[in-house]
């Protein structure tokens, strides 16, 4: 059976047990299984079976090479969001056409390598941007693969932070003024107009802002057909949330998808899905070891965990909530108490007022649905090294990336 399960009193990730894994890596340690990565991309791609489709994981939610290339061979495509990520996605062996480039604010290194490389689609948000797309593609001899970013002024729900699709947001343009640059782009020569974008934010759970989302596409593609503005794709963006909670309601990946294809199918385009968290969230834990636990007199109790915010910032910048359970449940009532990181800050919290079975020093504990937006957006505060990755996969672990060392992290310092 695949993916994260008690076997024998102890949790196991595909049927190896993660207590073997942390003895040998040590702890913090990010650990992911290959068989939920597989099942999860698996089931999206059938879901959207009744569209022409192409799903490209949004290397964001977690870039680490071993992952991404298993995304690769599942037949993945890729979306990235940084001239780092295209790298990521160039040496995972993405070919260019594979790959979407999103983002407020790309830089023209950034954009001379995307349309350089001949990415599948620049997904422009400004245009000034476009304009400094134009100059680098006329300079480079090539046509460069537009596509445009809208802002549907749609709230999506979910923590403000992660919310984009709203118009008070940095991200993308209104119809109008999208409408007006699509009509000026298209007198250009260098740029070659692909597609409709949109991206509305991160761990949606309602099925209509993505209904209202893929309508206001399918419109402007409509729109601009009239006029004689063709494009061959709408990119839906990414989005959907997974349950962070046992028996938390969330949209079934069958009802996205029923969405996704109702409200495109009679236009006949292909249709772009960007998704991350979805994918690889519940495909990843944390492990942590127990360093030390603190009692104070009003009873209030403290777990400290060798992971802190370094290792996994969502609780602490989005108060995100992610399971916590020993890797081997000991006997005896449950207790009550904070699970707390070793940063010198109050907010480096990974669990507040958990309920636990009995824990000591020494014990393991896993930090649940870490896959996503986890190793990609740890630091290096207080000096403190990056965790190793591993990945299970085909009955065996391997380290998909390795711990850093203090010299590591020292190295550039002059
Ligand atoms: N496409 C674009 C253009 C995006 O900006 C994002 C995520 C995605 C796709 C993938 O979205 P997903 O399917 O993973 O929801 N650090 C935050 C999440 C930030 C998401 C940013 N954009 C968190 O930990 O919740």
């Amino acid at each position: 059976m695949p993916g994260f399960r008690l076997e024998q009193g102890a949790l196991v990730c595909d049927g190896v047990p993660l207590s073997a894994i942390a003895a040998a890596v040590g702890t913090p340690a990010h650990v992911y299984s290959g068989a939920v990565i597989d099942e999860r991309y698996r089931a999206l791609d059938r879901a959207l079976a009744g569209v022409p489709h192409r799903l490209h994981y949004a290397i964001k939610a977690n870039s680490t090479l071993g992952v991404v290339r298993r995304l690769r061979a599942l037949g993945s495509q890729a979306d990235v969001n940084s001239g780092g990520e295209l790298e990521v996605a160039l040496r995972a062996g993405f070919a260019p056409d594979q790959i979407v480039f999103t983002g407020v604010g790309k830089t023209r290194a950034e954009l001379k390598r995307a349309i350089g490389a001949g990415v599948a689609a620049i997904n422009a948000e400004s245009p000034t941007e476009v304009d400094r797309i134009e100059r680098l593609a006329a300079a480079q001899g090539v046509v460069a693969r537009v596509a445009v970013r809208i802002n549907p002024d749609i709230d999506a729900g979910g923590h403000r932070h992660i919310s984009t699709g709203h118009h008070a947001t940095k991200f993308g343009m209104s119809v109008a003024d999208a409408t007006r640059m699509l009509r000026d782009m298209a007198r250009r020569p260098w740029l070659h107009i692909v597609g409709l974008h949109l991206h509305i934010g991160s761990q949606i759970t309602r099925i209509d802002p993505f209904v209202r989302a893929a309508e206001t596409l399918v419109a402007l593609a409509r729109s601009l057909a009239d006029e004689g503005i063709r494009v061959e794709h709408l990119d839906l963006g990414g989005g959907l949330g997974i349950a962070y909670e046992s028996g938390q309601e969330i949209l079934a990946v069958e009802d996205y998808a029923r969405a996704v294809i109702d409200a495109t199918r009679e236009t006949g385009l292909t249709v772009l899905v960007e998704p991350g968290r979805w994918i690889v969230g519940p495909a990843g834990v944390v492990v942590t070891e127990v360093v030390d636990l603190k009692s104070q007199a009003d009873g209030s109790r403290f777990i400290v965990v060798d992971a802190g915010m370094t290792d996994l910032l969502r609780p602490a910048l989005y108060d995100a909530w992610h399971r916590i359970e020993p890797v081997a449940p000991r006997e005896g009532e449950l207790i009550r108490a904070d699970v707390v990181g070793p940063v010198c800050e109050t907010s480096d919290t990974l669990g507040r007022d958990r309920r636990l079975p009995p824990v000591e020093v020494g014990d393991l504990l896993a930090v649940r649905d870490t896959g996503a937006y986890g190793a990609v957006m740890a630091s290096n505060y207080n000096r403190r090294p990056t965790a190793v990755e591993v990945l299970v996969a085909e009955g065996a672990w391997r380290v998909v990336r390795r711990r850093q060392t203090v010299d590591d992290i020292l190295q550039w310092d002059e």
